[in-house]
C-alpha cells in the first residue's frame, strides 16, 4: 500500500522524532540499576531502550562465561527494545515495567523461547503460549532478556543441570549460587537484568537470594498463578521475583500477582478479594521498626561452631542487635516444632505429587516440540541429571501419587503444623518469624546437597516469606567480600505488604547488599547487531554426577 502524501508527512516527522530518540547512544551504566533508575534515564532522554538492553547484554557477554547463568538469550530482545523506543517517541510509556529487562528461570513457559527445566530431554520443548505471569510481565512493558539455569527440574539447590551445567556463585567461585533458582540469583547479583524470577517448592527462591545478597518474595499459596510453570508439587510450589532492592521486588510482585484468579491454578481462588490489584510498592515507606515483634527461631540455627556455621550465627547476633536498637523486640522461639529436618521428614508432599503434576504439565496441548509425554518417559530417556542424593527421591516419585495411603495423613499433619504456627504468632504477639535461610554457608561446588536450609516450614504451610540480605562471612581468598548470608522474614498468610515494609526498614538499618567483586567492573557496550545464543557450558558438571543413571 502506497502512503498518501499527508500520511507520508506524518510518517516522516514521526520517523525523525524516533531517529532522534534512537541516536541517543550514550551507554547507561546498568550496574545495580533499579526500575526507577532505568525509567529516569529513559524518560529524560539520557538513553534509549535499545541502549539499555545492549548494556545488559554486554554484561552478560562479558561475565556469563565465568558464572554460567544463562540457558537462552531472547533473539528478539533488541528488536523489542527498538519497538519500545518507537512507542516512547510516540509518547506512550504504558506499563509499570516499561523497558525493564527481566530474566526468567527456565521453568516459566515462554512462547518465544524453549522451556527446558535445564533438562536435556526437554531441550526442544516449545510452549505456544506464555505462562499467565509471563504475559503479565510483558503487558507491563518488561523485556524478557532470556532464560536462566536452574537445578535440573528445580529438584535440588545446587543449580547444576544436564542442559545448563553448573552455575557459579559470583561472590565465591568455589561455591554454588544456592538454588534451585540459582541461575536467576547469580545473574541478578551480577546485574545481568533489573530483576529475575524463580520458583520455590522448598527453598528455591530464598536460597539463591540468600546466597547472592538479594531480596526475594515467596508469596502466600494462591497469590500468584502457577499455570504454565514446570511443576513439582501442587501443595508446595510457589513462584516469585528476585531483586536487588525491596522497591523493585514490590513492583515485580505487583505485576506478577496482577494475574489474579486463574482457572488453570485453582489455588488462586484463595486470594482475598481485597488483595486483587494490590500495589505492593504503596506501603513500603510507611512506619518504623519501633514496637515490631520478631520471633527468632532457635531451632533453625546450627550451633556447632565451624567455619560454615559460626559466620551465620554471628551475622544473626548482629542483626538482632540492629533490630533491637531500631526499637523492635526480638523474642527467642524455642518450641521443638521448629525443626526443619523433622518437618521435612513428616510433611513434605513432593514425592507424592510430582509425577501427577508433571504428567499434567507434559500433556498440555499448548506444548510443542519433541519431548517426553510423561515423567516416566523423561527418566526412561536417560537425558537428565540426577545427583546421587536424589536417587531415592526420584525413584519413589516415579511410583507414587496422591492416591498413596500416606497422602491424607500428611495433609492433616500440615494442617496441624499450620495451626501450631498461628499459635506461635498469637502467643507472643509476633509480627513475623526470622531465621537464616541456611544455617550454614551456601555449599561448595561438588557437594552432595545444599544442606542446612530452612525453607520447608513456609513451603508446606503456604506462608509468605520475604528474604533479605543479612550479612557476609569473613573475607577469604575465594570470597573477597565474604559469602552472602540471608534472612527469611515469615509472616501469616496474605501479609506480603507488611513483610515488604519490614524488609525495606531492615534494609535501611542494616545496609548489606554489595555487588560481587568478580563482576564489579563496568562493561563498555558495543553496538550489537544481533543477540547471540549463549551456549550453556556443560563441561563444568562435576564428574560425580552421572547423567541418566538411576
Ligand atoms: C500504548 O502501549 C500499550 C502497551 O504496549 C498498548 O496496549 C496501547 O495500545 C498503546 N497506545 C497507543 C496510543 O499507542
Ligand atoms: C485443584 O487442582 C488440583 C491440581 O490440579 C486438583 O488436584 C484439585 O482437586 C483441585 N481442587 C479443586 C477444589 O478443584
Ligand atoms: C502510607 O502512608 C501514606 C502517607 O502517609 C498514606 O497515605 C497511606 O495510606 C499509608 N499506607 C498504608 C498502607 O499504611
Ligand atoms: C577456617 O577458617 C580459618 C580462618 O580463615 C582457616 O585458617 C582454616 O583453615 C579454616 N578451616 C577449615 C576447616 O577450612
Ligand atoms: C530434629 O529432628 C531430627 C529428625 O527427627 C532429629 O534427629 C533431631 O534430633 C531433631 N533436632 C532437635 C534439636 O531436636
Ligand atoms: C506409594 O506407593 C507405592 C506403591 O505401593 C510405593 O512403592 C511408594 O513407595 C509409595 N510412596 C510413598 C512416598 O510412600
Ligand atoms: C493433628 O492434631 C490432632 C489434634 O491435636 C491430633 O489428634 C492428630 O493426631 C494430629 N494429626 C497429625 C497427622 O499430626
Ligand atoms: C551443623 O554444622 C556442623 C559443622 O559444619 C556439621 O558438621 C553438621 O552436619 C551440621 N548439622 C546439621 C544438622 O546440619
Amino acid at each position: 500500500m502506497r502512503p498518501t502524501n499527508a500520511a507520508l508527512t506524518i510518517w516522516v516527522s514521526f520517523a525523525l522524532a524516533i531517529g532522534l530518540a534512537l541516536t541517543q547512544t550514550d551507554s547507561y551504566d546498568v550496574r545495580e540499576s533499579t526500575v526507577e533508575g532505568v525509567h529516569n534515564a529513559l524518560y529524560s532522554d539520557l538513553t534509549s531502550c535499545r541502549s539499555i538492553v545492549e548494556s545488559f547484554i554486554a554484561r552478560i557477554e562479558a561475565y556469563n562465561p565465568a558464572i554460567n547463568t544463562i540457558i537462552t538469550l531472547n533473539p528478539n530482545a533488541l528488536s523489542i527494545a527498538e519497538e519500545k523506543d518507537y512507542t516512547l517517541a510516540a509518547g506512550n510509556t504504558t506499563g509499570a515495567l516499561f523497558c525493564i529487562p527481566v530474566l526468567l528461570k527456565d521453568n516459566y513457559d515462554t512462547s518465544d523461547m524453549h522451556t527446558t527445566g535445564g533438562c536435556l530431554d526437554l531441550a526442544d520443548s516449545q510452549p505456544t503460549v506464555d505462562a499467565p505471569v509471563v504475559a503479565a510481565l510483558k503487558n507491563a512493558g518488561a523485556i524478557i532478556l532470556g532464560k536462566t539455569n536452574l537445578h535440573e527440574l528445580a529438584l535440588e539447590g545446587l543449580t547444576v543441570s544436564s542442559l545448563g551445567g553448573q552455575t557459579i556463585n559470583p561472590y565465591d567461585h568455589t561455591r554454588t549460587p544456592g538454588g534451585s533458582s540459582g541461575g536467576t540469583g547469580a545473574a541478578v547479583a551480577a546485574s545481568f537484568a533489573v530483576f529475575g524470577t524463580g520458583t520455590d517448592t522448598v527453598n528455591s527462591l530464598r536460597s539463591p537470594a540468600s546466597a547472592n545478597s538479594l531480596f526475594s518474595v515467596r508469596p502466600t499459596r494462591g497469590l500468584i498463578s502457577r499455570a504454565g510453570i514446570i511443576p513439582i508439587s501442587f501443595t508446595q510450589d510457589a513462584i516469585g521475583p528476585i531483586a536487588r532492592n525491596v522497591h523493585d521486588l514490590a513492583l515485580a510482585l505487583t505485576v506478577m500477582a496482577s494475574v489474579g484468579y486463574d482457572p488453570d491454578d485453582n489455588a488462586t481462588a484463595l486470594t482475598p478479594s481485597s488483595l486483587i490489584g494490590q500495589d505492593y510498592s504503596a506501603a513500603l515507606y510507611n512506619g518504623s521498626l519501633q514496637g515490631v515483634r520478631f520471633g527468632l527461631v532457635e531451632g533453625f540455627f546450627n550451633r556447632t561452631a565451624s567455619n560454615e556455621t559460626t559466620p551465620v550465627n554471628q551475622v544473626f547476633d548482629d542483626m538482632t542487635a540492629a533490630l533491637t536498637s531500631a526499637g523492635a523486640t526480638v523474642v527467642p522461639i524455642t518450641s521443638n516444632i521448629f525443626n526443619s529436618t523433622a518437618i521435612s521428614n513428616a510433611y513434605d508432599t513432593q514425592r507424592l505429587e510430582f509425577r501427577q503434576d508433571m504428567d499434567t504439565y507434559l500433556s498440555q496441548a499448548s506444548l510443542q516440540g519433541t519431548r517426553p509425554s510423561t515423567l516416566n518417559d523423561l527418566y526412561s530417556s536417560g537425558k537428565y541429571l540426577v545427583i546421587p542424593s536424589q536417587y531415592s527421591y526420584v525413584n519413589t516419585a516415579l511410583v507414587s501419587s496422591t492416591g498413596n495411603t500416606t497422602y491424607t495423613g500428611i495433609k492433616f499433619g500440615i494442617q496441624n503444623l499450620t495451626v501450631a504456627l498461628e499459635d506461635t504468632f498469637k502467643a507472643d504477639s509476633l509480627d513475623a518469624l526470622i531465621y537464616p535461610e541456611q544455617a550454614n554457608l551456601v555449599v561448595k561446588i561438588g557437594s552432595p546437597s545444599q544442606s542446612g536450609r530452612n525453607g520447608i516450614l513456609a513451603a508446606v504451610t503456604g506462608s509468605p516469606v520475604v528474604t533479605v540480605p543479612a550479612g557476609f562471612s569473613p573475607s577469604t581468598a575465594n570470597a573477597p567480600l565474604g559469602v552472602p548470608i540471608g534472612m527469611e522474614i515469615l509472616g501469616l498468610p496474605w501479609t506480603e505488604a507488611k513483610l515488604l515494609n519490614m524488609a525495606r526498614l531492615i534494609a535501611e538499618v542494616n545496609r548489606v547488599r554489595r555487588m560481587p567483586k568478580s563482576t564489579e567492573a563496568a562493561v563498555e557496550s558495543a553496538q550489537l547487531v544481533g543477540v547471540p545464543k549463549i551456549l550453556p557450558d556443560t563441561k563444568d558438571i562435576p564428574k560425580v554426577y552421572p547423567i541418566g543413571i538411576l
